[in-house]
């Protein structure tokens, strides 16, 4: 499984030959709208967490662009699909098998309203068991103990937190976080995009590392394999 970073919380998975695309906020994030072409991403599925703009904003484009199959909750996949894009609803506890693997939607705490205040139901993670890896991809979230029924079930070898602060956890709750998890492996996101979420790189580097964890910060379209 390839992943790649491209700010705030948007990823993109390549898991055999699907390219699954996570939160697309490209054209509205100073730090990669340069750096990135919304018209080069390839989707055949697009992932959205929740409505807030920093999750969705280039979905609609990208949708268009690929023809991809758009998974939310059923409220988030209600709003696109009488867009007249093709969708796939899930909501929370629900798992699903895809043609890349399997899709469990998770509990996460936050909100989740649409750009224009319109209801986009209730927020949560993924939790994507595929091509023989399994990764945690928390979305906007506080440290919630439902964390802990993560590793009931699925060993993960990544977690992509946010470490913030601000609108989510911040460094020292992700910590936690990846101990509820029971995974040492994180890729930090939802950092640096806007002023209330600038964070100190070396200083949460060292956090995690005191504590036995690895903390991955990528560049902007930067990848990792897994
Ligand atoms: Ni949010
Ligand atoms: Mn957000």
């Amino acid at each position: 499984m390839k992943i790649t970073f491209y700010g705030q919380n948007t990823l993109a998975l390549k898991i055999g030959e699907i390219n699954v695309l996570v939160d697309p906020f490209i054209t509205g994030n100073d730090l990669a709208k340069d750096k990135v072409d919304i018209n080069e991403l390839k989707a055949d599925y697009i992932l959205l967490t929740h409505a807030h703009q920093d999750h969705t904003l280039d979905a609609e484009a990208i949708a268009k662009n690929t023809g991809a199959i758009i998974v939310s909750n059923f409220e988030i996949a209600n709003h696109y699909e009488a867009k007249g894009f093709e969708v796939h609803p899930m909501n929370h506890g629900g798992s699903w098998d895809f043609e890349f693997g399997n899709v469990k939607y998770v509990n996460a705490i936050h909100t989740s309203s649409f750009p224009d205040g319109s209801y986009g139901g209730q927020p949560g993670g993924f939790v994507i068991e595929g091509e023989h890896k399994n990764i945690y991809i928390a979305g906007d979230t506080a440290l919630c103990m439902d964390m802990k029924l993560i590793p009931m079930q699925t060993e993960l070898d990544l977690a992509v937190l946010p470490i913030g602060d601000n609108f989510t956890m911040g460094v020292d709750d992700a910590i936690i976080a990846s101990d509820f998890i029971e995974c040492d492996k994180i890729l930090g996101c939802h950092y640096d995009t806007f002023g209330y979420i600038e964070i100190d790189h070396e200083e949460a580097k060292r956090k995690f590392y005191e504590k036995g964890k690895d903390l991955m910060l990528l560049e902007i379209g930067e990848s990792i394999e897994l």
